[in-house]
């Protein structure tokens, strides 16, 4: 990121909510159930399937765990109501991650046993790296009773191919790679956009490689390609490993994934905890940040 989008996206926190809410809204499905709903349906209908995510991280007390539980509960039930094609994400912190390992994995284990019952699939998102070892550690205990669930690897970390291929060993590679999205420190993560671009590309390789079923959750087009390469190379089936991307972001490139014939899943978000989240997508596109900020400075303008 330049200096002037550094500036811009530093800026943001004072941008009042509403204003933020406007042109987040390209990024989130809505704040309801039904919003997750009729997004879900519509990209269905265009080939597309979806991954459902109820917004909130880093929760404080164990009441606000068992709600996001019972939220992601419901939508789970609404998925099948409404035989809609998507899976489940989840954060772990959500969940309790940081209160309570035993009471985060348990917390995890009624949404991956609801989610069973129903044959559908639940995603382990990867958060900041003060949460990777204890996300790897649920994901392990998770996969001792349960095959339908996966977990998410950040290809900017150092360590993640050596995690790919541990987990692998161990018989439960089933993988989202992304770069990752938040700032860790360079004894631990790989800065520069071609190292994070090699390292995925090598992390990706030690995956399909050895049959692990994969997520690629990219909106680079570079690593796109690449992947096409490799997935060539390597004579995979349409059925081994899918493309992934966020909800709102390139449409161009979501469009030419799917007339190339790949398979192509949505990440959609909802709730009302969509601030943290949005704000994070604006840091990816200081284009849209500095329309916010212009947003705010016209508003004063005509106040
Ligand atoms: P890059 O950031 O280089 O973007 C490539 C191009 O995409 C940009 O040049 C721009 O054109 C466009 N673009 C990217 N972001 C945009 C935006 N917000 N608005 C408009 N255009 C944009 N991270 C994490 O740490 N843990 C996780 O569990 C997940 N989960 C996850 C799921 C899915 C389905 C996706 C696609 C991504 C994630 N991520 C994530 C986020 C991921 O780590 C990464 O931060 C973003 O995907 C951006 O990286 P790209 O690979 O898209 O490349």
């Amino acid at each position: 990121m330049n200096l002037l989008n550094k500036l811009v996206v530093a800026t943001l926190p004072a941008v009042p909510k509403p204003i933020v809410r406007y042109f987040a809204s390209r990024y989130i499905a809505g704040e309801e159930v039904s919003d997750a709903v009729r997004v879900v349906k519509q990209l269905n209908s265009e080939g597309m399937m979806a991954t459902i995510d109820v917004l909130g991280e880093d929760i404080f007390q164990q009441q606000e765990a068992v709600a996001a539980r019972d939220k992601i509960l419901e939508v789970i039930d609404s998925i099948q109501g409404q035989r809609l094609d998507s899976n489940i994400s989840i954060k772990l912190t959500q969940l309790g991650l940081k209160l309570d390992l035993d009471f985060c994995l348990q917390n995890a284990r009624k949404i991956v046993s609801a989610a069973r019952d129903y044959g559908n699939f639940v995603r382990i998102d990867m958060e900041d790296s003060s949460c990777t070892d204890h996300t790897i550690w649920v994901y392990r205990e998770l996969r001792k009773e349960f095959k339908n669930v996966g977990i998410a690897l950040q290809a900017y970390l150092r360590r993640t191919r050596s995690d790919a291929e541990s987990l692998i060993e161990g018989g439960i590679g089933h993988f989202r790679l992304c770069k990752g999205i938040y700032i860790e420190p360079a004894e631990i993560a790989f800065k520069d956009r071609g190292e994070i671009n090699r390292n995925f590309m090598r992390a990706l390789e030690v995956m399909l490689r050895r049959k692990a079923y994969v997520g690629i959750a990219t909106h680079d087009a570079e690593l796109v390609h690449g992947s096409y390469d490799m997935i060539n190379n390597l004579k995979l089936y349409k059925t081994e490993y899918e493309f992934q991307m966020l909800l709102g972001v390139r449409h161009d490139l979501r469009s030419q994934i799917l007339r190339d014939g790949h398979r192509l899943r949505v990440y959609v978000p909802f709730g009302k905890h969509w601030y943290r989240y949005s704000i994070r997508r604006f840091k990816e596109n200081p284009q849209v940040a500095g329309y916010v900020l212009s947003a705010l400075f016209n508003r004063h303008r005509t106040n």
